[in-house]
């Protein structure tokens, strides 16, 4: 029986994970593909830590030897930062081996070049990981990609954020306090600009955005907010009109062009999100012929990546062309500005000027705190007079109780 020879790059929570999936599930993946996977090397950096390998893996720091190894046919990626993680996987390619990665950074910035280097070198690229971690929402696009035409994917595609926010509800903590448990429980790093800024969920975005509709929005033109500016007075305000706070990607054609937001909105009981709690990840897409379907589960952690990264192993072994399939271009018109439904939204702060007649005052939900209705780019004009103010969309159709109407005179 002929065997794939695999290279692993890095053997962290993720590389580790894949390394003992691939042992403890030798036989389910010698069935599939007809042939035998083994790991011959990993590329680590640091040789002074003990590994749980095999005697015969080669363990080392320098990639330059995993590279010159007499037979090697994927590279499994599972490092950090952008550098050396992009040339090590150009290198890869032009030794003509099939890649895999878990680093959306690297890959939200260099995804491209590594696909098009790849088609060049007749090679396959998965990242199934970069994106929600064990959850398979890129094999699930390019399936559905197929025949629907996707017009809306929305995502909580980031786990750290998703538990802050559900600590803050559930145990009434502040945000610094909420961050703590999360870097205690292992869930955040002591840097956690990443996570709670929207960077992480936003090069998620920009890697489904690429599937989804083939195209990237300008970077500089997706508003990207993080989870630091909701307050436990935030909270309640949200939990009196029976609706949570979910940090949300959103990435949609509207007008023939890809547009994208990362920040926090408010959904209510009857939307899948308002159900997902602490690090679990969910994603919906919507598209023209099934309609809604959303996707949840574990979006981290070592074994639910590694069974991303050993799916898209079965996919490239099996030359399925896995990063073609699907981007596609053309799409359902989104409506000119002019004819959106006004939306919606929370809006808090010291709103000082009088009320706009552009904006529908619906109700008074706590000091400073109101529920109205208005287009986007009305708000968002009116919001520009303003001083210190903040709101929050409301997503989808919700019944929202009366509280204070009489009190929305006042403005
Ligand atoms: N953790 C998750 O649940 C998760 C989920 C989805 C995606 N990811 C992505 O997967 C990647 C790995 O994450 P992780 O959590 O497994 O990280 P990790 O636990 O910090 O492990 C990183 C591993 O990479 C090695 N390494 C780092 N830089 C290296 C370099 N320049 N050369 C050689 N080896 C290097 C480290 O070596 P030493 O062991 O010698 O220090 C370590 O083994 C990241 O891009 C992350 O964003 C992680």
């Amino acid at each position: 029986m002929s065997v794939i020879k695999v290279a692993i790059l890095g053997f962290g929570t993720v590389g580790e994970g894949v390394y003992r999936t691939i042992q403890s599930h030798a036989e389910e993946i010698t069935a599939v593909l007809g042939k035998k996977v083994e790991v011959t090397a990993i590329l680590i950096q640091n040789k002074q830590k003990k590994r749980e390998v095999r005697e015969d893996v080669l363990l080392t720091t320098d990639f330059a030897e995993i590279l010159q190894l007499p037979q090697l046919d994927v590279v499994i990626e599972a490092i950090v930062d952008i550098e050396p993680t992009f040339t090590y996987l150009k290198k890869a390619i032009g030794r003509g081996c099939h890649i895999i990665t878990a680093n959306k950074e690297m890959f939200a910035h260099h995804g491209k070049e590594l696909l098009g280097l790849a088609r060049e070198n007749n090679v396959l690229v998965g990242y199934e990981a970069t994106v929600a971690g064990g959850i398979p929402v890129i094999q699930t696009l390019r399936q559905l990609l197929k025949i629907n035409r996707v017009s809306l994917i929305q995502g909580i595609l980031n786990g750290t954020s998703n538990f802050i926010l559900s600590e803050m509800r559930e145990k009434k903590q502040s945000f610094a306090e909420s961050l703590l448990q999360a870097q205690k429980n292992g869930y955040a790093e002591a840097d956690p600009t990443n996570d709670v800024e929207g960077f992480d969920a936003f090069y998620k975005a920009m890697i489904l955005s690429r599937i989804a509709f083939g195209e990237e929005p300008n970077w500089h033109d997706v508003e990207r907010q993080g989870i630091t500016s909701i307050t436990n007075e935030l909270m309640e305000a949200a939990e009196k009109l029976g609706l949570r706070f979910k940090h949300v990607a959103s990435i949609s054609r509207e007008d023939g062009r890809v547009v994208a937001a990362v920040k926090p909105v408010l959904v209510g009981n009857e939307n899948p999100f308002y159900h997902v709690e602490g690090v679990e990840n969910a994603v919906n897409v919507h598209s023209d012929i099934v309609g809604r379907i959303t996707l949840q589960g574990p979006g981290a952690g070592m074994f639910p990546t590694a069974s991303a990264m050993i799916e898209d192993l079965v996919y490239v072994c099996q030359s399925h062309s896995i990063e073609h399939i699907g981007s596609r271009k053309e799409c359902s018109k989104g409506k000119p500005d002019s004819e959106k439904p006004k939306e919606h939204w929370l809006i808090h702060g010291g709103i000082k000027k009088e009320a706009d007649s552009a904006i529908t005052w619906i109700d008074k939900v706590a000091k400073d705190t109101f529920i109205i209705e208005a287009a986007q780019k009305d708000l968002e004009q009116f919001v520009q007079q303003q001083s210190e103010v903040c709101y929050f969309s409301i997503l989808g159709e919700v019944d929202l109780p009366v509280l204070n109407k009489a009190a929305v005179s006042v403005i």
